[in-house]
């Protein structure tokens, strides 16, 4: 990424992810002169430039789209630049384009006010710096481009966990059907049974003989023996199903995630709960889920981030088959350390490239078929470990396997350290 090209999230897809396009500014001012002397410094910077010469013709430039930053005369005849800074905040669409005023009048706190209470950015007096100028925009533009990476990866988060719940879902299938088919086994064997009590109850009103009879011809005592049994194992497994379409929900609900007390080893288990089958079937999973509370964190995002990393490691061991007899290894560990909770997930699997490794996390960057990856999973995990106040690293040997470990602070963000 050059110094003032941006990612572009919403890049065409195929688009290389690291192409950077430059950032546009758009300059208003009434006097051509000072037009032609900021196009002429920010065009050395490196923007684009576009001029307005007029609050409407500004606003208009603006509605066409594509302005990243907008430098702004405070007196202009048609609209004061106090008023195209409010219109520009009214709409929605630009309520977050960087607004830097420039002014020719004398320092003055009250215009001054004026202007960041209209929702500039900035106040610079005339004449200006160029390297001043150059400097905030820079700034500006940098915290634009974080805070709109941001918010799109927040929408992402949430089509993203669907689809990671897609890929594990013919395992949850199986999951939901195993205990489904034994519960409904169960209620057919106590359904026969409950005829033939039924049969002994109508003997036995014909007589104790008769009764006597028919407990031997149905088997009472092995019935009887039966039952509590069947009725347990079928209560556990409506239990389970309960617990899986529990833990489905936790992954399906969309509003934010509010801050609140976890611990990671639980999480992990959930995650577990859904996936241990497709795990099982790919290597041994190994487990050391030790108490690793955190007092708070998006908890049902932790759940999000602790699926896609096991999506990932399933894919990576499927990406390299082992020679008969070999089995990969699939491993799940929470532990306290100190003022963190940590949770790791180490695969077995392909591994990744040095080269790669730098670009994992960014959205956008998969080295899977079109179809399987859209490689959104990293950078949801990274953003909900950063919302969380942690960190998350990976360790990578190809041909060897892959460990990502996530430390969050167990007071919560930003209160360590
Ligand atoms: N455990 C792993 N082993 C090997 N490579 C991995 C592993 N985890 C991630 N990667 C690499 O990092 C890339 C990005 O991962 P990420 O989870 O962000 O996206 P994805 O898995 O490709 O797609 P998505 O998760 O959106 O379905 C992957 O395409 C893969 O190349
Ligand atoms: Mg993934």
């Amino acid at each position: 990424m050059t110094e003032h090209g941006r990612y572009d999230l919403l890049k065409a897809p195929g688009a290389p992810v690291d192409s950077p396009r430059r950032s546009l500014v758009l300059v208003i001012d009434d006097d051509a002169m000072n037009l032609k002397v900021l196009k002429g410094y920010l065009t050395l910077d490196g923007y684009e430039v576009a001029v307005a010469e007029s609050g409407p013709e500004g606003l208009e430039r603006l509605e066409a789209g594509g302005v990243d930053l907008v430098v702004l005369d405070v007196r202009m005849p048609d609209m004061d630049g106090y008023e195209v800074c409010r219109r520009i905040r009214a709409n929605s669409r630009h309520a977050r384009t960087p607004v830097i005023f420039l002014t020719a009048d004398q320092v003055d706190e009250k215009r001054e006010l004026l202007g960041l209470d209209a929702g500039g950015d900035e106040y610079l007096h005339k004449p200006i710096s160029r390297r001043v100028l150059s400097a905030r925009v820079r700034n500006l533009l940098r915290l634009a481009d974080a805070e709109r990476e941001h918010m799109l990866l927040r929408q992402i988060a949430h089509s993203e966990k669907l689809a990671a719940i897609g890929q594990v879902a013919a395992g949850v299938a199986h999951e939901v059907n195993n205990p489904l088919s034994f519960i409904l086994s169960n209620l057919d064997s106590l359904r026969v049974y409950f005829n033939d009590l039924k049969q002994v109850l109508q003997a036995w009103q014909q007589g104790p003989e008769a009764g006597r009879a028919m407990e031997r011809k149905v088997g009472l005592e092995s019935i009887l023996s039966d039952i509590s049994p069947l009725l347990d194992e079928t209560v556990h497994g409506g239990r389970r199903v309960r617990a899986i379409v529990q833990e489905l929900k936790t992954f399906s609900r969309s509003e934010e995630a509010p801050m609140e007390a976890v611990d990671l080893a639980a999480v992990a288990r959930s995650t577990l709960l859904l996936t241990e089958r497709e795990l099982s079937a790919r290597g041994t999973v190994e487990r050391d889920l030790q108490s690793a509370p955190i007092d708070a964190a998006p908890r049902q995002k932790l759940h999000q981030v602790v699926l896609n990393l096991v999506v990932n490691a399933m894919q990576a061991v499927e990406a390299r088959p082992l020679p008969e007899g070999q089995r990969h290894v699939l491993g799940l560990r929470t532990r306290t350390v100190g003022e963190f909770a940590e949770l790791e997930v180490s695969d077995t699997g392909c591994g990744i490239p040095e080269a790669n490794l730098t670009r994992i996390f960014e959205p956008f960057f998969t080295t899977k078929p079109v179809g399987v990856g859209t490689g959104l999973g990293l950078s949801v995990c990274a953003l909900v470990v950063e919302l969380s106040g942690g960190t998350i690293e990976v360790k990578s040997t190809i041909g060897a396997g892959t460990t990502f470990l996530i430390r969050i602070p167990r007071a919560g963000p930003g209160k360590h350290g």
